[in-house]
């Protein structure tokens, strides 16, 4: 957490060192994590209005809009980290994402199951993900944007866990099953996400100086966090995590791009 309002040490860059080829691989990554960050900006915003439909606690209602807040500096620094790489500044495109939304569901149970799927899911995905990745980074701009933006996922993540243990303290079986249901959706639509169209795998250190991750690697993780993080996490909540990891497990992760 002390990451959060670290200073980027811009100049200390070292892109000047790597190959053309290199430069323009990561300046195409960080694109990428801008358009995503960009998109977060909007999930925050959907989820915090089933939040407030739903009545939620104040302290996660104030923790939805920081993220929001969060995933707007997010979406700024990769931009820019993309221009260390590539050349000119390049916003992501505009555009929002949407969660489901069925007018006849009660309120509370929507804001339940799109917290599961936002916060739980794809927010601590992204904190294992961004965890691991860290570790090989020696470039001082990579290693300060991530450590900034690692600190705000873990409380984004940590958001949805707490909405979940609060709804399932409720003692309403109701907050239970609509939790086991979201479970499987909200993993295979982070699965989607992991096997979206990327750069083809490339294994160079110089890339992973530089926070480059290969869809292989990213798969692999994937698989370790339905294994070690998230299906324990929910089974300790008391919610049934059904088959994940045996959909998403070592074979899935293995399979050929
Ligand atoms: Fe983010
Ligand atoms: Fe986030």
């Amino acid at each position: 957490m002390r990451g959060r309002h670290r200073p980027i040490p811009w100049t200390q860059t070292t892109a000047g060192t790597l190959t053309q080829a290199d430069r323009a691989l990561l300046a195409d990554t960080w694109r990428r994590r801008a358009r995503a960050e960009y998109l977060a900006i909007s999930t925050f915003s959907v989820l915090s209005m089933d939040l407030c439909a739903a009545g939620a606690p104040a302290d996660v209602l104030s923790l939805v809009h920081r993220s929001a807040i969060d995933e707007v500096r997010h979406a700024e620094l990769c931009v820019r980290l993309a221009s260390v790489y590539g050349g000119g500044e390049e916003p992501p495109p505009s555009g929002m994402s949407d969660l489901p939304d069925d007018p006849a569901r009660p309120r509370r149970e929507q804001a339940v199951a799109n917290a599961l799927l936002v916060s739980c899911v794809a927010e601590t995905v992204a904190t294992v993900v961004l965890a691991t990745l860290r570790q090989e980074v020696t470039d001082p701009v990579v290693k300060a944007v991530l450590g900034v933006i690692y600190a705000d996922e873990v409380t984004h993540a940590r958001l949805g866990w707490s909405y979940l243990a609060y709804n399932l303290r409720a003692e309403d079986a109701r907050f239970r099953a609509v939790a086991g249901a979201m479970i499987p959706v909200a993993v295979a639509g982070a699965a989607n996400v992991v096997d979206a169209p990327k750069p083809e795998d490339e294994t160079s250190p110089a890339l992973k100086a530089h926070g480059f991750v290969t869809p292989t690697e990213e798969r692999a993780l994937f698989a370790r966090t339905v294994r070690e993080v998230l299906a324990p996490g929910f089974e300790a909540l008391g919610v049934a995590a059904g088959d994940i990891v045996e959909r998403f497990g070592d074979r899935w992760a293995a399979r050929a791009s």
